[in-house]
C-alpha cells in the first residue's frame, strides 16, 4: 500500500556562488552555486515507528546563459522514498552567499524570494527535476563562465559520453567531483526505475546513464543530484540533472527539454 503524507515545512533555503578558474578542464571555468536545504521529514524505524527526522544538505546549481542558474527541483522540494511516500516542499527565504577563493562572503549575500518550480511540475515525481532561479546581473565576463542551456540541443545517444559534477557531502567537508559517464540505452533505466510502470519514466525526458557516483550509496534522501554537461566547439552545454540513483545506473532529466516546455529564457 502507498501512504502519500505531505508535508509543509519550513525550509531553510541558502545558495552561495562559487567561482574557479582551473583551466585544464572547462567545468572548473563555469560559476556554481550552492543552495542549502533543511527539512524535516517521517522516518520508520526498526520498531514500525513513525520518527519525524531533520536533514539538511547542499545542492549544486550552475549558472547558465539565460541569465538563470539551474539545478534539481529538490532544492526546492523533496520527493522521499518508501517506505513512506512523501512530498517536502521547501518554504522560506532563499539567500546566496558569493564564494570568492574558497571563502563564503556573507556580507554579500542576496535574497531571492521566488520558488524556482512550479509544486506540478517535478515534486511528485521528479521526472521533471528542474528548478531554476533568475539572478539579476548574471553575465559572462572575466570571472563569471556560464553553461548554455539550449533548446535545440539533441538528446545524446547511447555511448556517448558526458561531463558529471556534483557534491559529495556525505563527509565532513564537501568535496566537488567531476566524472565522465556514458549515456546508457533507455530500456535499463526502465527496467531498473520503473519495472511496473508505476512511476513516470518518459524517453523524451529523460536521460540514462551509468552510475554517477556510486560510492554516495542508495539512500534517496541524500541524493547528490548530480548536473551533467556535454562539450561542444569549447562550450559547455548543460545536459541533464540526476533525479534518481540506484545500483549501477542514474536517471536524469533531460534539461533541454524544460526549455521548450516550462522555461522561456533559453537557448534557441
Ligand atoms: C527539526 O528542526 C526544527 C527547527 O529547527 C526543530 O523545531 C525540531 O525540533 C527538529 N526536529 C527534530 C526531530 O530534531
Ligand atoms: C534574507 O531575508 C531574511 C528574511 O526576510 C532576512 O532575515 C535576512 O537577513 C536576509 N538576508 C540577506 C542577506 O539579505
Ligand atoms: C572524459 O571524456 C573526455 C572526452 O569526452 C576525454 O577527453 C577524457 O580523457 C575523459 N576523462 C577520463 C578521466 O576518462
Ligand atoms: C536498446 O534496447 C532496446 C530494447 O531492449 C533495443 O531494441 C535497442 O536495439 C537497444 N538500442 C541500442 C542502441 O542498444
Amino acid at each position: 500500500m502507498l501512504h502519500w503524507s505531505v508535508i509543509f515545512v519550513l525550509g531553510f533555503f541558502i545558495a552561495s556562488i562559487q567561482c574557479s578558474d582551473n583551466d585544464k578542464n572547462y567545468l572548473f571555468g563555469l560559476t556554481f552555486y550552492v543552495a542549502k536545504t533543511s527539512f524535516e521529514y517521517i522516518r520508520i524505524d526498526s520498531t514500525g515507528k513513525e520518527v519525524p527526522t531533520n536533514h539538511s544538505d547542499l545542492i549544486l546549481m550552475v549558472a547558465t546563459k539565460n541569465g538563470k542558474i539551474v539545478g534539481s527541483a529538490q532544492s526546492y522540494c523533496r520527493h522521499v522514498n518508501p517506505p513512506l511516500e512523501q512530498i517536502i516542499l521547501l518554504q522560506g527565504t532563499s539567500v546566496y552567499y558569493p564564494v570568492e577563493e574558497g571563502e563564503i562572503h556573507f556580507g554579500k549575500g542576496f535574497n531571492i524570494s521566488q520558488s524556482c518550480a512550479p509544486i506540478t511540475y517535478g515534486c511528485i515525481t521528479l521526472v521533471h527535476n528542474y528548478c531554476s532561479i533568475s539572478v539579476k546581473g548574471l553575465k559572462a565576463d572575466k570571472h563569471t563562465k556560464l553553461a548554455i542551456l539550449s533548446k535545440s540541443t539533441q538528446k545524446p545517444a547511447p555511448g556517448s559520453i558526458l561531463i558529471a559534477k556534483y557534491l559529495n557531502n556525505q563527509g565532513r567537508y564537501n568535496t566537488e567531483e567531476i566524472v565522465n559517464v556514458t549515456v546508457k540505452n533507455f530500456s535499463e533505466c526502465e527496467k531498473q526505475f520503473d519495472p511496473e510502470n508505476v512511476y513516470l519514466v518518459d524517453e523524451e525526458e529523460q536521460i540514462c546513464t551509468e552510475r554517477i557516483a556510486p560510492k554516495l550509496g542508495d539512500d534517496p534522501i541524500a541524493l547528490p543530484s548530480a548536473l551533467l554537461f556535454q562539450v561542444k566547439n569549447k562550450k559547455v552545454y548543460l545536459i541533464g540533472i540526476e533525479s534518481k540513483a540506484e545500483g549501477e545506473l542514474s536517471l536524469s532529466t533531460f534539461a533541454p527539454y524544460h526549455c521548450g516546455k516550462f522555461d522561456n529564457q533559453c537557448s534557441p
